[in-house]
């Protein structure tokens, strides 16, 4: 069966709608949102319908409204239906080939085909924007970013945005990132060995002890990083660079779950890009496209993205703990022939959040905190 794809833009505190009305101008967004659904039909409830400048071209629109006759009537070059299954049922007895079902809100709506959707395409609106309506929860472990694009301000647009497409349930199998196992164990283990870590390797298919988001991904206890040929490279730099950023009380005390606050968090993102230059073969482009593939997410849009343009933050922190000069050779020593890089100037917001990892058993108990529509008023929390 075709499914339903969402499209959505959701401001940080995951406002949608003011005054049935969008909360802001994004030429940029209206662009992409016409260009994925011309000559696809649109679900939409009857408020969302009302918000409308009038019939969008070369759209097909179905409207739902539990009362047609209570509230204006609808145009007749509309197909009013009374529930989702209706309207599903429409769609697929009536829709060309190609033709896709393109929820596009409101709220309700957005929550009563979550289930149903495979595709969500989310516009992420880099500010706290005033609202009456909020998209409904938002939780994305069971979903993988495919692609995503960052939007700058300009005259036509309000905010900073960054249009992502996620896709569900994609079979972590299929998700193709650098493992340890292709790069071999002497570089890794001289690589530790330079931060007094060393790594403890598991048979294939045995556990890998200590492992906060299950099994492939690595574990760390003390200064002992867990990790087996198919885990992650990305994921034995994150558990590493957890161990290199705290002091040796912290480390000592290190079990499983590294800690930390989001801006020791955010830095160990950067680290662990910096140090993938020093892995033969790797490097900070490919960690950071696996990095991408995984499920973390950035508010920047990607991973390249946090590093190159919104992670002051994280870099005062690794020059704080490591030492400038220490920052410097790790920054600047490249293997590779990739540039070094350069910290960026702008104001961070930080933001690096780990949406989900596949086979994660005790990412489940997350769930809480990488809900990412916050209570309003509320602080977003990162895992
Ligand atoms: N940022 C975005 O991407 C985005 C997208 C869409 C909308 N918005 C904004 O969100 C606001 C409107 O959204 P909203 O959440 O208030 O309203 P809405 O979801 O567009 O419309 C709600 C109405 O839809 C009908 N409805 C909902 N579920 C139904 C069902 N299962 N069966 C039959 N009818 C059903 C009901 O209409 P009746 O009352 O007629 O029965 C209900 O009152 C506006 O501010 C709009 O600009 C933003």
């Amino acid at each position: 069966m075709r499914s339903i794809e969402m499209i959505v833009a959701m401001a940080e505190n995951g406002v949608i709608g003011r005054d049935g009305d969008l909360p802001w101008r994004l030429s940029g967004d209206l662009r992409h949102f016409k260009r994925l659904t011309t000559g696809h039909s649109l679900l939409m409830g009857r408020r969302t319908w009302e918000s409308l400048p009038g019939v969008l071209p070369k759209r097909r629109h179905i409207v739902l409204s539990r009362n047609v006759s209570r509230n204006a009537p609808l145009p007749t070059s509309l197909v009013h239906a009374g529930s989702i299954a209706e309207a599903v049922e429409y769609f697929l007895e009536s829709a060309g080939a190609g033709e896709r079902l393109f929820a596009i809100g409101g709220a309700g709506i957005y929550e009563q085909v979550w289930d149903l959707s495979s595709e969500l395409h989310l516009t992420r609106v880099h500010a706290q924007v005033e609202g009456d309506t909020y998209f409904p929860s938002l939780d994305l472990r069971h979903w993988f970013k495919r692609d995503s694009q960052r939007h700058e301000v300009d005259d036509r647009n309000d905010y900073p945005f960054t249009i992502e497409h996620w896709t569900r349930d994609q079979d972590p199998t299929e998700v193709d990132v650098s493992t340890c196992g292709d790069v071999g164990w002497e570089p890794i283990r001289r690589l530790l060995a330079d931060f007094a870590l060393q790594v403890q390797v598991s048979e294939p298919g045995r556990p890998i002890p200590a492992t906060f988001w299950g099994e492939p991904e690595a574990g760390i206890r003390g200064d002992v990083v867990f990790a087996r040929d198919d885990t992650p490279i990305h994921s034995l730099l994150h558990e590493a660079c957890h161990a290199i950023l705290v002091d040796d009380e912290r480390r000592a005390d290190l079990d499983i779950d590294a800690g930390g606050d989001q801006q020791e968090e955010d830095a160990v993102c950067v680290l662990q890009m910096l140090l993938a230059d020093r892995l033969p073969g790797v490097g900070r482009k490919r960690v950071a496209a696996d990095m991408d593939a995984w499920g973390y997410s950035f508010l920047a849009g990607s991973a390249t993205g946090f590093l190159e343009r919104d992670a002051v933050a994280a870099w005062d922190l690794l020059r704080n703990r490591l030492g400038a000069d220490v920052l410097a050779t790790i920054s600047s020593r490249n293997p590779g022939s990739e540039p070094a890089s350069v910290e960026p100037a702008d104001e961070s917001r930080g933001g690096q959040r780990r949406l989900r990892s596949p086979n994660s058993t005790n990412a489940d108990e997350l769930a809480d905190v990488q809900n990412l529509r916050p209570e309003p008023g509320a602080e977003e929390h990162g895992a």
